[in-house]
């Protein structure tokens, strides 16, 4: 399938902003990572020790290194190879975690991700929304995971973050992850019934979800939810 036009520049948009990104995470991650994102998201991902885990668009690679401190084996991806360097750079001493730059958008290069061996789980945080296609990301992990092996993925609400006020059509926009990052990038918006379905399509059920706000105690801005490849291969 051609990809998005915006792809190339979503992309160069992730270089562009990635030191800034990787200076406002540290090595700690910021307040909303840690509130927001992080609570719920390891409830539903139960990192194991001895789990093998992969993490798509990893950023600077905080969570990957938070999983391997709880002797999990993470290989962990990003399409921005600056944000990657970053993320080797912060886990110098990190034996058990293999960095690797990969479009997610990219079925062939996420399945050359394997190892030859499945996974037991896959997480994504905050980062399907900034994908310009989600399809060929869960076609791959249906190959990835074990059978019955969970992905975890944090987003945006699509119900609550919708700047445009439009819902249930798919459209792309600009934003700021954090503000005063050098150059807005892309977001890809898809109501819940889009995710689910290319989840569904792929094999996967949703047997997991969480809704957490910000500000607005009534008012979730990002969802969570823990997707589980089908049993039998
Ligand atoms: C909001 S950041 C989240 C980073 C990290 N998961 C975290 O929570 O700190 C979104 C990330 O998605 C990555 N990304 C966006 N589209 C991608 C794609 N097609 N393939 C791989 N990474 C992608 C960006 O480079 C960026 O690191």
């Amino acid at each position: 399938m051609p990809k998005d036009k915006t792809h190339d520049d979503s992309r160069a948009r992730w270089e562009a902003n990635a030191d800034f990104w990787d200076a406002r995470m540290g090595d700690e991650s910021n307040f909303f990572h840690r509130q927001i994102v992080r609570p719920g998201t390891e409830a539903l991902l139960d990192v194991q020790p001895g789990a093998r885990i992969l993490e798509i668009a990893c950023g600077n690679g905080n969570f990957a290194r938070r999983m391997a401190g709880r002797g999990a084996y993470v290989v962990a991806c990003d399409y921005s190879e600056k944000l990657i360097a970053h993320a080797r750079r912060r886990a110098v001493q990190e034996k058990n975690i293999r960095f690797a730059v990969c479009d997610a958008t990219d079925e062939r290069a996420l399945l050359a991700l394997g190892e030859g061996r499945p996974f037991d789980k896959a997480v994504a945080n905050m980062a399907l929304m900034d994908m310009s296609d989600i399809a060929p990301l869960f076609a791959a992990l249906d190959r990835l995971l074990r059978p019955g092996g969970i992905f975890v993925c944090s987003l945006h609400h699509p119900c609550f973050v919708r700047p445009e006020g439009r819902y249930l059509s798919p459209f792309v926009h600009q934003g700021q992850a954090i503000i005063g990052q050098p150059v807005p990038q892309y977001y890809y918006h898809r109501p819940l019934s889009h995710v689910l379905g290319t989840a569904f399509a792929a094999g996967f059920a949703l047997d997991g979800f969480a809704e957490v706000p910000d500000n607005q105690p009534e008012e979730p801005v990002i969802c969570i939810l823990r997707l589980r490849r089908r049993a039998e291969a």
